[in-house]
């Protein structure tokens, strides 16, 4: 019976809808949608997006199925003998490891941030929220395609079992409902946890990378990439881990864009100005060759190393889209500062005269 279900295409998808079932009703009977700060434009992208990506796999895993058919006749099913000890790992590092690197370009390369941003303008958690991109961010997710070439290869209790772990392990760490909090309390079990979050994505990795800025040092938006495993992040230097929550989530500077630029971003532009994903945005440098002398409270600050933001020399979000990211850096009581606003600085956030050197930013 169950060899059968794993046999069956159809059972992944099956387990995606069970899980959204299973953690939605967790988080309504919890009470986390009570007082809840969601507009009907975050309802719409979550479900529209939803619909795309159902859409976009049924069309990918027939269109893979149809020319593999047409034209490689002899690979259909090639891999159908492969041990599931060999095809589990093989489907689902090689899934984990390309959602790694797109979703990472997809924060890093400003084209792909646009169709990413919805992901990430999300105030609150929740099951919904992964589900939260542009149509063409769907139509190109390579996890997609990967299922769609494993089915082909015959790999179907592999590909089957690996979406479901994926799932579980995905939902749940953008779930309101935070399995691993209570754990992190009991002092006996923080061993057992330190591995299973050196392997598995939690639920703190992951909020880490929808908190608001670094400032909270909790939170870092630029790193934890990783979906279903947090081993690409320590290989590739975006790790995180502070076993902590960030309270503040979503866009430093969020101008509210409607549903519909929000998923059908390029065909439909936003009308708020300033918005990213609006036609007449351009990303502009906005850092001068002075030097800014300023008296800063004691705490942590974000020294914007990107050159674009808006409120300079401080961190405003605009980095998005770029590989660059803020600097952290903390005062210990209220003092005067000279912070480098030329960005060529060696001592960052710190001016050291190099823009006396220097003709134009
Ligand atoms: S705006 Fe954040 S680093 Fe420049």
């Amino acid at each position: 019976m169950i060899w059968e279900l794993l046999n069956d295409p159809n059972t992944g998808k099956y387990a995606v809808f069970a899980s959204i079932i299973f953690f939605g009703s967790l988080e309504y009977i919890l009470g986390h949608y009570k007082n809840t700060r969601r507009t009907k434009h975050d309802y719409l992208v979550e479900f529209l997006g939803l619909v795309l990506l159902t859409i976009n796999s049924f069309v990918v895993l027939f269109g893979i199925i149809y020319l593999g058919q047409t034209f490689f006749p002899e690979a259909s099913n090639s891999l159908s003998t492969l041990s599931l000890w060999l095809a589990l790992p093989l489907y689902m590092l090689v899934d984990d490891i390309a959602q790694y690197w797109y979703h990472r370009f997809a924060h890093e390369y400003s084209w792909m941030w646009k169709h990413h941003r919805p992901h990430h303008a999300a105030e609150e958690m929740g099951i919904m929220v992964s589900y939260r991109n542009s149509w063409l961010y769907y139509l190109f997710l390579p996890n997609i395609w990967w299922a769609a070439i494993c089915t082909f290869l015959g790999m179907i209790p592999a590909t089957v079992l690996g979406l479901i772990i994926k799932q579980l392990v995905v939902a749940s760490s953008h779930s309101t409902w935070r399995w691993d909090e209570s754990i992190y309390k009991i002092k006996s079990l923080s061993p057992l946890m330190w591995v299973i979050e050196r392997i598995f994505v939690t639920p703190a990795f992951h909020y880490a990378h929808h908190g608001k800025s670094k400032a909270d040092n909790i939170s870092d938006p630029n790193g934890n990439f990783g979906n279903a495993f947090s081993i690409w992040d320590q290989m590739f230097g975006t790790a995180t881990f502070t076993r902590k929550f960030p309270t503040e989530l979503g866009l430093q500077t969020d101008p509210k864009d409607n549903w519909s630029s929000h998923i059908f971003y390029p065909i439909i532009k936003s009308k708020k100005e300033g918005s990213e994903i609006s036609s007449n945005f351009k990303k502009e440098k906005t850092a001068t060759l002075d030097a800014l002398t300023i008296e800063l409270d004691a705490g942590t600050h974000l020294w914007c190393q990107c050159g674009f933001s808006k409120n300079q020399p401080f961190c405003d979000g605009s980095h998005h889209g770029t590989k660059m990211k803020p600097i952290a850096f903390q005062m210990d009581k209220k003092r005067k500062v000279k912070l480098c606003n030329c960005k060529q600085t060696k001592t960052g956030p710190f001016c050291d005269n190099t823009h006396l050197e220097i003709k134009e930013v």
